[in-house]
């Protein structure tokens, strides 16, 4: 049973938060102030332990969902994390992980042979800095390559991913650009968006797409190519000396909600239709209370029907003002 919302988006993609924790602090993302010692994660018994992560997951997978990316908070802070990419490589779906890449030195070659298929690192600044002063934790860029270098090795192709803020590291777009033109990895540059309630975002902050393209002509030399398929979120260009390819994420600029098919579970087993919901509905209830796989396939499917957001679109001064959930906790 493929499942379809009220605009007609099938439900494709599902994107796992294992754990609302993190080692950055990533100003954008989980700010000190807010984010310091004294913030309240998620007590242990309230996460979804792998094998209801899975459950959800394969039930997903019959209503449609093709692609499972395994994300939130930073998702080698949970405790094994490789035993959950083993039972996910069971299901027929592409599975990939998000992480900021300071622990995957240890824990790549595990997740390579436990079967994951690529992995996407964030790295927002190549300049050590910079990069400081955005993860507000004391780690150097050194790190990340290293971890990206381990995710080499261990045969997982790399996406690096940056999100770009104004007055920030907008000088580091050409740099980080450079460096991994030849590497064989793809370098994608995200918009800056108003996710959570703790980063104070303003659109003044974004610096749109159309800015960044244009840059990296200028500098490097690109030209567009035609998206693999439909709902793909990264515009994507190739430099023209053929070194390569480099996309960019304009979530804000040129929002892309027609084509979402994207729903998210929250360490707590809360399920999100949209990044910027205001409250997600509980699974994790279901799977407690006996549910068996039908009912709980008729459940999601149930969600997914009666979804109808499309919050980019629709962004304005009003929205903004809504509470929203943080990425940590919901998963990017
Ligand atoms: C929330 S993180 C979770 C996974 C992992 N900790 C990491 O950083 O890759 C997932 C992605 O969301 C991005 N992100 C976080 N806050 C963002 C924001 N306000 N706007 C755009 N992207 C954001 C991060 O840069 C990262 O690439
Ligand atoms: S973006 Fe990722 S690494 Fe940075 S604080 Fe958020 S969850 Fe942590």
């Amino acid at each position: 049973m493929q499942a379809r919302d009220t605009l007609g988006r099938p439900l494709r993609d599902l994107r796992i938060s294992v754990t609302d924790r993190c080692n950055f602090r990533c100003v954008y993302c989980m700010p000190k102030e807010t984010f310091g010692r004294d913030y309240e994660f998620l007590p242990r018994n309230e996460l979804l332990s792998f094998e209801e992560i899975e459950r959800v997951a394969r039930v997903a997978v019959g209503l449609g969902v093709t692609k499972v990316r395994i994300t939130g908070g930073e998702p080698l802070v949970r405790r094994e994390v490789e035993r959950l990419v083993e039972m996910l490589t069971a299901l027929p779906v592409e599975l990939t992980l998000t992480t900021n890449g300071t622990l995957l030195a240890g824990k790549a070659q595990a997740l390579a042979s436990a079967g994951l298929e690529r992995i996407t690192v964030s790295l927002d600044s190549l300049d050590d800095a910079t990069f400081r002063a955005i993860n507000d934790a004391g780690f150097p860029v050194s790190a990340v390559l290293e971890g990206i270098g381990a995710a080499r090795a261990a045969g997982l192709p790399v996406k690096v991913n940056c999100v770009v803020k104004r007055g920030v590291n907008e000088s580091e777009i050409v740099p980080l650009a450079r460096y991994f033109r030849n590497s064989g990895d793809t370098m994608r540059f995200i918009e800056y968006m108003d996710v959570g309630a703790t980063n104070g975002w303003r659109l003044d902050d974004v610096v749109p797409a159309a800015e960044i393209v244009a840059l990296l002509d200028r500098e490097l030399g690109i030209e567009p190519l035609e998206s693999a398929y439909r709902g793909e979120v990264a515009r994507r260009y190739r430099y023209r000396d053929g070194t390569g390819e480099v996309g960019v994420i304009a979530s804000v600029s040129e929002p892309f909600c027609g084509d979402c098919t994207r729903a998210r579970l929250s360490a707590d087993g809360k399920l999100y239709t949209c990044l910027f919901a205001v409250a997600g509905h509980d699974v994790r209830s279901v799977l407690r209370g006996g549910a068996s796989d039908d009912e709980l396939a008729q459940r999601l499917a149930a969600i997914w029907r009666i979804r109808v957001d499309r919050y980019s679109e629709l962004r304005s001064a009003a929205t903004d003002a809504e509470p929203k959930i943080e990425m940590s906790y919901i998963g990017g």
